[in-house]
């Protein structure tokens, strides 16, 4: 039973569509990148997921996890899925703790919250092995610190600890590396990697198509609030149908692979929301567009786990 994001539309309330066509899908036990550039809609499919969209937002569309729709739950019901079905890790840690209060405090109080744990003492002995778990040295002594005695990618660690706190079925994290340096991003990965083989389902969000290849199972491609293709990181990398992913994969630098290549970038950018299109909307930048691609938004090819839009896709 995984989490499904099904045909997801998000608009303000003067029209703007913000979220078009979105639909991305995590199984437990696997990581599911949703990749694209800035603007393409990531976040908010994300915060849909939890029911967390501002209210400026309406949106049609449907979101399923494990059979439970988040999207229909209120009060309660709703504040104990949020911790203990799906939890989510933010790209800035420092924006996931309040700087008053001791790391640990703020990992366990969730588990407190829900009602996960009958004494304090409890919660502190689990909160000590949830750093341990997510690799934080010295777990006793740093579940003593105040956020700003830790480095960032610490600070990160200790933010995926706390989603862990009430032992979710899924975690959606947003960019949780962007903010740090490569080497710690690399530790960011590989728990996260871990964590997954131990059977929590994650929706890793990216615009980076260098942590796709180091740990997703499975690969979403979105553009301007659509998604555009999507299949397993084998197919996808390998063999990209939609001219952006293959933009995308061109603009990756590689360091160990031994086959050299020019680096290249996509001409223009993510257009705004608030343009209308009749046609594709990768249409202005897309070196192989075409009139229909002006016209016409190009039919979803569906193969068995994999699809894209294009009109022209590749070989
Ligand atoms: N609350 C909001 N009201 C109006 N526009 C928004 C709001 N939140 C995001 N947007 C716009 O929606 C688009 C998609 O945003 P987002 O999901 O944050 O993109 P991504 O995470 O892929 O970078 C962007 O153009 C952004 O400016
Ligand atoms: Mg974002």
């Amino acid at each position: 039973m995984p989490l499904e994001v099904k045909d997801l539309e998000v608009s303000t309330f003067n029209g703007t569509k913000l979220v078009k066509k979105v639909f991305w899908k995590v199984n437990r036990g696997e990581i599911s990148a949703i990749v694209g550039e800035s603007g393409s809609g990531k976040s908010i499919s994300a915060l849909t997921v939890l029911n967390l969209l501002p209210e400026n937002l309406k949106v049609s569309g449907k979101v399923i996890v494990d059979k439970i729709e988040p999207l229909k739950l209120k009060g309660k019901e709703l504040l104990s899925f949020r911790w203990e079905k799906v939890a989510f890790v933010f790209q800035d840690p420092n924006s996931s703790f309040n700087p008053l209060l001791q790391v640990g405090e703020q990992v366990i109080e969730p588990m407190i919250y829900h009602g996960k744990v009958s004494s304090k003492e409890e919660a502190v002995r689990r909160g000590i092995e949830l750093l341990e778990l997510c690799q934080v040295p010295n777990p006793r002594e740093r579940f003593f610190s105040y956020p700003h005695h830790l480095s960032g990618g610490l600070k990160q660690r200790c933010a995926v600890a706390m989603a862990l706190s009430c032992s979710p079925s899924y975690l959606i994290a947003d960019e949780p590396t962007t903010a740090l340096d490569a080497t710690v991003q690399k530790k960011i990965l590989m728990l996260l990697k871990e964590l997954s083989l131990n059977g929590l389902g994650i929706a890793l969000i990216t615009h980076d198509f260098g942590v796709v290849e180091e740990v997703a199972d499975k690969v979403f491609v979105m553009y301007a609030g659509y998604t555009v293709e999507w299949g397993s990181k084998e197919e996808v990398l390998n063999s990209p149908k939609h001219p952006y992913t293959k933009g995308l994969i061109e603009c990756t630098p590689k360091l160990s692979k031994a086959k050299k290549r020019k680096l290249k970038a996509i001409p223009g950018s993510v257009p705004e929301p608030s343009k209308e299109f009749k046609g594709c909307p990768f249409y202005p930048r897309c070196f192989k567009a075409k009139e229909i691609c002006k016209e016409e938004f190009p039919p979803y090819t569906l193969l068995d786990g994999r699809g894209y839009a294009c009109f022209f896709p590749e070989p």
